[in-house]
């Protein structure tokens, strides 16, 4: 999660005849066309591997009820947005009931829906018409720990006897004033909080608020298990897996080891070594894999990592394990470097699995800031759609970045929401800045809510909305809507091979996406300078061949293999065998 990998804050032809056929408009098939397609998707088990996610924050997305926080009834009242733009399933952060310590990831009752965001009938209403709509919903487990206010906790805590003791890790301190050990929670601090009650200490990777559940006990396993099938049995089409890497820690209490320095909350660097990604975590994700293949649910997992063998661990030496582990590479790489991503699809590709790309979620700041430069947002930003989105693999939208959404950080203190920002103002300003309200309109509150929106909307909403965006052809919400229209219409961007051409180019990520007799050039201009290129087609085509161009921005041509780019430029074409 955020904070482990400090991605946050981070702004950081002699032989061959070559015809070029230019087409003067981008091809989007039309929604007719992009519906019969996804019927054809919706039968098949593997239904995910085509299909783009889309994360929604319910407290941020839409409020019907005017209290300033978003709702589920706000949710369904944008399946018609939700489809116009192109995405196959929506998968919505924790609305359960909840303290909202963590906004949500601290549950305290798995089986029902937080009054915030409405009725458990709201959620089958949200199944049922995104199931006519062709967009299947998906919810966030968070399996790691409870709420302090979940029953299971209040009687864990209530005495050493009680029934639910043990389903929470719980130990004696060095003595009354040490905890157990040096872990350190995530959030900051100790990782261990004295309970005067029982005189114990219990763990919690997370915030106090947040204790873990014992994975070690079998009848936590059940209850979650018992969980899932619940939620599947209402329709859900799968889980994300909240925090897959942290359920288990070492029983010997070993402390970690620590390195020089201090993090952004003031504690000590450690490295996770005796209470994250133990072997333990993936006989859980078998057994959660077992129950979501009987009913046909997919497994979204939150795996944080920078290892590639670890990466492809999580799909489970027998594909028994999680079907989209997110691979969170691209999001640490925060500059437009053909050359690292180059490197990093390269390894995703030699896993022999199917990748998971994203480029932002609610942990991290938005990709319009982390890739912007400030002066060409837009056209970045339309190159990172083009880019993720056209790469073989399940993508994962975070909403807004289809608009142009900024990170709206607190200005000072006493404004932040988020506890982390709290605590490590000014260093760490907290995670409110990503989760800022979904930009409908251009007016007051940016159509989101009547009332005061709980986090305030920065004036960039101006301009930056569905409303005026899809009015403008130009806008990076209409390149959204054609990029993931072409993704659906082209059998060879969903699930062609991917092979990279002019792999020493420093500026231009140029790729090609090839299935049976289909093949499309995808060349991307990550510099700030008009870029021409000679592309190595010839190495790939066998006979005469022309480009068709299929999508591109303003100013990107062709001319038989050469592609001219200008800054920040997208040129997408189908090679066309024959001259
Ligand atoms: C995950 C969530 C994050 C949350 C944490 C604790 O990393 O993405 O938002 O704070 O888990 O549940």
């Amino acid at each position: 999660m955020c904070l482990r990998h400090g991605q946050r804050r981070i702004r950081e032809p002699a032989a061959l005849v070559l015809w070029l056929a230019v087409l003067l408009c981008a091809q989007a098939p039309s929604r007719a066309a992009a519906g019969e397609q996804l019927a054809g998707t919706q039968a098949s088990s593997d239904w995910w591997k085509h299909a783009v996610f889309y994360e929604i924050y319910p407290r941020s997305f839409a409020d019907t009820d005017g209290d300033g926080f978003g709702d589920l009834k706000g949710i369904l009242s944008k399946i018609p947005y939700l489809r116009s733009l192109g995405v196959d399933a929506i998968w919505i952060t924790p609305c359960f009931p909840s303290p909202q310590v963590d906004f949500g990831y601290d549950v305290s009752n798995y089986e029902d829906i937080d009054p915030v965001y409405g009725t458990l009938a709201d959620l089958d209403a949200l199944v049922s018409q995104g199931k006519q709509a062709g967009i299947r919903v998906i919810l966030d487990l968070v399996l790691n720990h409870t709420s302090d206010r979940h029953p299971w906790f209040l009687d864990s805590r209530s005495s050493r006897g009680a029934k639910h003791r043990d389903w929470y890790v719980w130990h004696d301190g060095k003595d009354t004033r040490q905890p157990p050990n040096n872990w350190l929670s995530l959030f900051g601090g100790s990782a261990w909080s004295y309970d005067a009650t029982t005189a114990q200490y219990y763990y919690h990777f997370f915030y106090p608020e947040q204790p873990d559940l014992n994975w070690r006990n079998p009848d936590v396993e059940a209850a979650m298990l018992d969980v899932t099938r619940w939620w599947y049995g209402r329709g859900i089409a799968g889980f994300r897996l909240d925090a897959v890497d942290v359920l288990f820690e070492s029983p010997e209490l070993t402390d970690n080891p620590v390195l020089p320095g201090t993090n952004k909350l003031g504690d000590p660097i450690e490295v996770d070594t005796y209470n994250r990604n133990l072997p333990e975590n993936h006989r859980v994700l078998k057994d959660l894999r077992k129950v979501a293949n009987d009913f046909g649910a997919v497994l979204v997992g939150e795996t944080w990592t920078d290892d590639i063998a670890a990466l492809k661990r999580y799909y489970g030496e027998h594909h028994d394990e999680l079907q989209m582990p997110m691979d969170f590479m691209f999001t640490t790489v925060n500059r437009l470097s053909p050359p690292a991503f180059r490197k990093q699809i390269a390894a995703a590709e030699a896993t022999g699995e199917w990748p998971v790309y994203l480029l932002g979620n609610h942990d991290m700041v938005r990709s319009y800031n982390r890739y912007g430069d400030g002066t060409h947002d837009d056209a970045i930003a339309k190159l990172m759609a083009a880019f993720y989105l056209t790469l073989r693999g399940t993508a994962i939208m975070y909403y807004g970045e289809e608009i142009g959404m900024q990170n709206n950080d607190p200005k000072v203190r006493e404004d932040v929401k988020d506890p982390i920002g709290i605590k490590g103002w000014p260093k760490e300003k907290g995670r409110d800045g990503e989760r800022t309200p979904m930009q409908w309109t251009d007016a007051l509150n940016a159509g989101f809510t009547r009332d005061t929106p709980w986090l305030p909307i920065p004036a960039s909403s101006v301009g930056h909305n569905v409303e005026s965006e899809s009015r403008d052809p130009g806008s990076l919400l209409s390149f959204y809507r054609n990029v993931l229209a072409l993704r659906r219409s082209e059998p060879a961007l969903r699930e062609g091979a991917y092979h990279a051409i002019n792999a020493s180019d420093q500026d231009v990520m140029a790729y090609l996406r090839a299935a049976h007799d289909e093949t499309i050039l995808v060349a991307l201009n990550m510099s700030d300078h008009r870029r021409r290129i000679q592309t190595d087609l010839h190495a790939h085509m066998r006979g005469p061949f022309h480009l068709l161009r299929l999508l591109s921005t303003p100013g990107a041509t062709a001319s038989g293999a050469a592609v001219s780019l200008p800054p920040f430029g997208v040129f997408l074409a189908r090679v066309q065998r024959g001259s």
